[in-house]
């Protein structure tokens, strides 16, 4: 009891002695060992591994780290989390548009991409955090200097990033911090695994497809109706995306985000492409493109019927353009959007682990 009394003491005199009482230094001793445990990203049928950089491995601490940033407005200050745009019901993405006139990505299988935005921007998911933290950032009005007090206030996230990384977030230089914390947020999207739509367990042999879904499947693979798998996979790649650049004659004029690829690249072939869209969970993520203009899906399907706009950027696996479209019946369009509903993954949404 008398220990206790003098601890207590002791404390008290620290305490009073801290100049600035909202910052609070975890002593030593409470960060524990650091020993992270290693952990490899689910395996998806078809696909090869998931990258898992050399230089940010997964780890359990890792992922913990960045779950929590990412549901945590302290790396903003306009009070908006990764989540607010990211919501996990929607695939994580939402209805609105993002600050700079393009629609929010969902973060699905996002972990095998080659490269990431609509357009193909950035090449690495490890640095993707970066550009939200720069200052005059849009996305999230960061202030580095309030982030970096608020770490100081916060012994719970001190600990969390020793234990992932073996730093001490308060202590080291700006571009360290920001790496460590855009680190960490790749390692949780990385996890953001879809492997368990209808489709997929049809893949497996787990159920069946009703004949309005398998005729939609057949509409999509067949070049003379749907021909939609060119750029948007099949049940041999489960990405629902082939990862590569087109223009898809949504626009005959260019201006603006309009621009897609050109904007990076600078090279009049890649004016008004985008990065193919991923059609997982494309039921959940309404609206479509890369600005919102369709609301529903049989907007779409009606657009890839009748309404390809000519220019002479459209890519050449458009077969349909000279016709302006696929020029579907009426139950066609129906199975088509049946079998893209196939692809949504209730259990991905619903996943305790992503939240
Ligand atoms: C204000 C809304 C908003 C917030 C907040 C936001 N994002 Fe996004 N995010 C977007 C938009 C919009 C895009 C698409 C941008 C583009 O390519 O034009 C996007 C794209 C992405 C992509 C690329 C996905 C792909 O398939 O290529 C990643 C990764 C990402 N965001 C991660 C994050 C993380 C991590 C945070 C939190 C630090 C975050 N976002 C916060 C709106 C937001
Ligand atoms: C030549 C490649 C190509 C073909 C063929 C193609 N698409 Fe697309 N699709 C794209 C691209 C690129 C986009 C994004 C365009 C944009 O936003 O400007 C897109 C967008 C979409 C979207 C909206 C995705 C989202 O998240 O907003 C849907 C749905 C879609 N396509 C379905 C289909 C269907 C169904 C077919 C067949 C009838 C088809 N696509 C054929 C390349 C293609």
């Amino acid at each position: 009891m008398k220990n206790f009394t003098l601890i207590f003491m002791l404390l008290l005199t620290f305490l009073s002695c801290k100049k600035d009482k909202d910052v609070i230094t975890t002593p030593i001793d409470q960060f524990g060992t650091y020993n992270p445990t290693y952990i490899l990203p689910r395996v998806l049928t078809y696909l090869p591994p998931m990258e898992n950089p050399d230089f940010n491995k997964m780890t359990e601490e890792g992922v913990r780290l960045g779950k929590s940033l990412y549901y945590d407005n302290i790396l903003s200050t306009n009070g908006l989390s990764c989540s607010s745009c990211h919501l996990r019901a929607q695939s994580f993405t939402i209805s609105a548009m993002g600050p700079v006139g393009t629609a929010v990505l969902p973060h699905v299988n996002v972990g095998w991409q080659k490269a990431f935005g609509w357009n193909g921007g950035e090449n690495h998911l490890d640095n993707v955090a970066l550009a939200d933290l720069a200052e005059g950032n849009p996305f999230l009005e960061a202030n580095n200097d309030s982030i970096l007090n608020r770490f100081k206030r916060n012994k719970n996230y001190q600990i969390l990033f020793w234990k992932a990384f073996g730093v001490k977030i308060t202590e080291i230089t700006l571009p360290e911090r920001q790496k460590y914390i855009s680190y960490s947020l790749a390692q949780f999207i990385r996890t953001l695994i879809s492997g368990d739509s209808k489709f997929d367990k049809f893949v497996r042999g787990e159920t069946a497809l009703t004949p309005s879904e398998m005729n939609g499947y057949n509409i999509f693979m067949d070049d003379n109706r749907g021909d939609c798998y060119h750029c948007h996979g099949s049940a041999g790649n489960p990405l629902w995306t082939d990862r590569d650049y087109h223009n898809n004659a949504l626009n005959s004029s260019f201006t603006g985000v309009d621009q897609g690829r050109f904007l990076v690249t600078g090279d009049p072939a890649d004016m008004g492409k985008f990065r193919s869209p991923t059609l997982r969970n494309i039921a959940l993520t309404a609206p479509y493109m890369h600005d919102n203009r369709f609301a529903t899906l049989e907007d779409v399907v009606d657009f890839y019927s009748t309404g390809l706009q000519q220019s002479p950027y459209v890519d050449p696996l458009m077969n349909h353009i000279a016709q302006g479209g696929a020029q579907l019946t009426a139950s066609d369009k129906a199975d088509l959007i049946a079998f893209l509903h196939t692809l949504t993954d209730s259990t991905f949404i619903n996943n305790a682990a992503f939240y």
